[in-house]
């Protein structure tokens, strides 16, 4: 017996790397998958109708069932189809794992129009889309029933959105889109048994491997693997379970031998007021002090990369 059985789940992007790991590992559980896929390189250029399929014939030849649903994440009439492909072909939606991605790396001065378009599209309108049509699902079955469905929604963000590094303008503002997407779905999900939780994983995957990061997420000659994915997928898994269903609206990190909650931002940090209007010369007044005793950026907002 799996803590999914009997469980529908959709994963985006399921053909490769983290997404992969998480269409096996749900089916482990037991669940019955759909493995969506473009089959598009590691910078999102081709198509290819088999990588989903691979995936698929590697789920049933370990005993699980599967079904594949080729498509673009990002169009609405592709993220419609493989939400119903799931109610058609299993009677029902209980999991949206939001995997797929990739990433086209520049600083603002290099980054053309097709790079940050394609990458924001990709991320941010490839969660939305699949999620709309999973939420409007389960807002409408709750309905009908009168009744909280089982519903369990994954976004992945990556850690980019916290520490913003300047090579990743397009990337990291994504995932910053993607976190706050995903806690306005938990607070809606609230109302029809839904959860929706955030993860930022750290994984050796052709993501990682194939820029300037290739270095750190290498195989260790000797000791814990930190970065096989293999460490990162398993809270994915977990956070679709019936064990999770008071995890709602949270933000995860995940690699290596740790999981970490990300805590929520504190909106009430220091706190300058007026009298009158603000002014030139009262803002100086009362920020300036503040200011000299502080770093540009090192003491701002992103957390400094480690
Ligand atoms: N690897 C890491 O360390 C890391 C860190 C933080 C976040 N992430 C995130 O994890 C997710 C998975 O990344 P990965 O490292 O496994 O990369 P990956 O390249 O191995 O897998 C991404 C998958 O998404 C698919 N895909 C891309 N565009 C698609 C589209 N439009 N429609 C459907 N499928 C599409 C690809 O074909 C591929 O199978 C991504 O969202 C990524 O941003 C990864």
């Amino acid at each position: 017996m799996g803590s999914l059985d009997g469980k529908v789940a959709v994963v985006t992007g399921a053909a490769h790397g983290l997404g992969r790991l998480h269409a096996l590992g749900l089916a482990a559980e037991g669940a019955r998958v759909v493995v969506n896929d473009l089959g598009v390189a590691a910078d999102g250029s081709g198509r290819d109708e088999s990588a989903a399929q691979a995936v698929v014939d590697e789920i049933k030849s370990a005993g699980g069932e599967a079904v594949a649903a080729f498509g673009d994440v990002a169009d609405f009439g592709d993220a419609q189809a493989m939400i119903q492909k799931a109610i058609d072909t299993y009677g029902d939606l209980n999991i949206l794992v939001n995997n797929a991605g990739f990433t086209r790396d520049g600083t603002i001065f290099n980054l053309t129009e097709d790079e940050f378009d394609s990458v924001m599209r990709v991320h941010v309108k490839g969660h939305f889309a699949p999620s709309k049509f999973a939420m409007t699902y389960w807002r409408e079955k709750s309905k009908k029933d009168g009744a909280p469905v089982f519903g369990r929604l994954v976004s992945t963000a990556s850690e980019s959105y916290m520490f913003a590094p300047p090579g990743q303008p397009n990337y990291s503002a994504a995932k910053a889109g993607i976190v706050s997407l995903t806690m306005g779905l938990a607070q809606l999900g609230q109302r029809y048994g839904v959860t929706a939780n955030v993860v930022l994983p750290r994984a050796r995957t052709r993501m990682t491997m194939g820029g300037p990061t290739a270095a750190i997420f290498q195989k260790p000659e000797d000791g814990f693997d930190n970065f096989a994915p293999e460490n990162s997928s398993p809270l994915f898994v977990y956070l679709c379970t019936p064990q999770a269903e008071r995890i709602s609206g949270y933000v995860f990190v995940v690699w290596g031998q740790q999981v970490k909650i990300v805590e929520r931002p504190n909106p009430n940090g220091a706190l300058f007021q007026t009298e009158t209007a603000w002014n030139m010369q009262t803002l100086h007044e009362q920020l300036g002090p503040h200011f000299e005793k502080l770093e540009p950026v090192t003491d701002g907002y992103s957390v400094p990369a480690m």
